[in-house]
């Protein structure tokens, strides 16, 4: 499929690389790119050769927010009839697959949480993190208000949604939104050595320990830990299982066919 919003790419063979493409918006969400991002990470979601997915943008901007210039005359008629953001943003929460965001530049308004929706954040030294919609006269519209404060805290989130303070790559890891900083010139070497990583494990495992981690954001602590449990017991159906446990005995290295 041609895209004009995003550029896709497969890397060393296992990994689908999504680059969001619209540098002089800074990457601005506007409907199309958000229709083909969706179709792009289901579509690598459900291709057998792909085991990890990166999200990623430009040095200068992962995304700067969803496009304002579009949403400037949305009227509530067409911001609620259209369901605006539930209907093509929430397509990234269905994959299954995981979702890696590589962020340098801007992550602001719905880039950064873009990035949130991504199951986690390797950021560049320059990368900057904000919820400044307030500026705008709304409120964070992509789930900023639910995620960021599981992610930093009351205190932090409550702060940068109220006074469209922007966080920095170091605040950033500090706070535990990202789960690494690096140099700039290094962040998609980074990405992949993480992603390749991913794709050598057992895909049934990791798949399970993706919806487990994600049933703890939705759950109160005794159904996450015993659908935690449910899924643990259930590798012990698969021969992946088998395979990994026998090579540790063995002292050799796995070799997973993700059954
Ligand atoms: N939407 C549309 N266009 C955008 C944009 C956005 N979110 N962010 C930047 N752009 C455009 C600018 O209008 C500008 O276009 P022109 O060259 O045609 O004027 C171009 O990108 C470059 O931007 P700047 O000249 O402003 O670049 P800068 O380096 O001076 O500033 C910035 C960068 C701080 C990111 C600034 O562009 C900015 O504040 N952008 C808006 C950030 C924002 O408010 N995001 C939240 C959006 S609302 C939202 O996301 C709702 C939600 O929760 C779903």
């Amino acid at each position: 499929m041609a895209y004009e919003t995003i550029e896709t790419r497969v890397e060393g063979g296992k990994v689908g690389v999504i680059a969001l493409n619209r540098p002089k918006q800074l990457n601005a969400l506007n409907n199309q790119l958000m229709d083909e991002l969706g179709a792009a990470l289901k579509a690598f979601d459900a291709d057998e050769a792909i085991g990890c997915m990166i999200v990623t943008g430009s040095e200068k901007a992962f995304a700067a927010g969803a496009d304002i210039g579009a949403m400037a005359g949305y009227s509530f008629a067409d911001v609620y009839k259209g369901d605006y953001i539930t209907r093509n943003w929430e397509t990234i929460r269905t994959i299954r697959k995981p979702v890696i965001a590589a962020v340098s530049g801007f992550a602001l308004g719905g880039g950064c949480e873009l990035a949130m929706m991504c199951d986690f954040i390797i950021a560049a030294d320059n990368a900057k993190f904000g919820q400044p919609e307030i500026k705008l006269g709304i409120i964070p519209g992509a789930g900023g208000t639910q995620r960021l404060p599981r992610a930093v805290g009351k205190s932090k989130a409550m702060d940068m949604a109220l006074t469209a303070r922007m966080m920095d790559a170091t605040e950033a890891e500090r706070a535990g939104l990202v789960s690494r900083v690096v140099p700039l010139d290094k962040m998609m070497d980074e990405a992949l050595a993480a992603a390749l990583t991913i794709c050598d494990f057992s895909q049934v495992a990791v798949m399970a320990a993706k919806e487990a981690v994600n049933r703890s954001f939705e759950s109160g602590l005794a159904d996450g830990i015993m659908f935690e449990r449910r899924m643990f017991h259930a590798m012990f159906a698969t021969s992946d299982q088998k395979e990994g446990m026998d090579a540790f005995v063995n002292k050799r290295k796995a070799q997973f066919n993700h059954q």
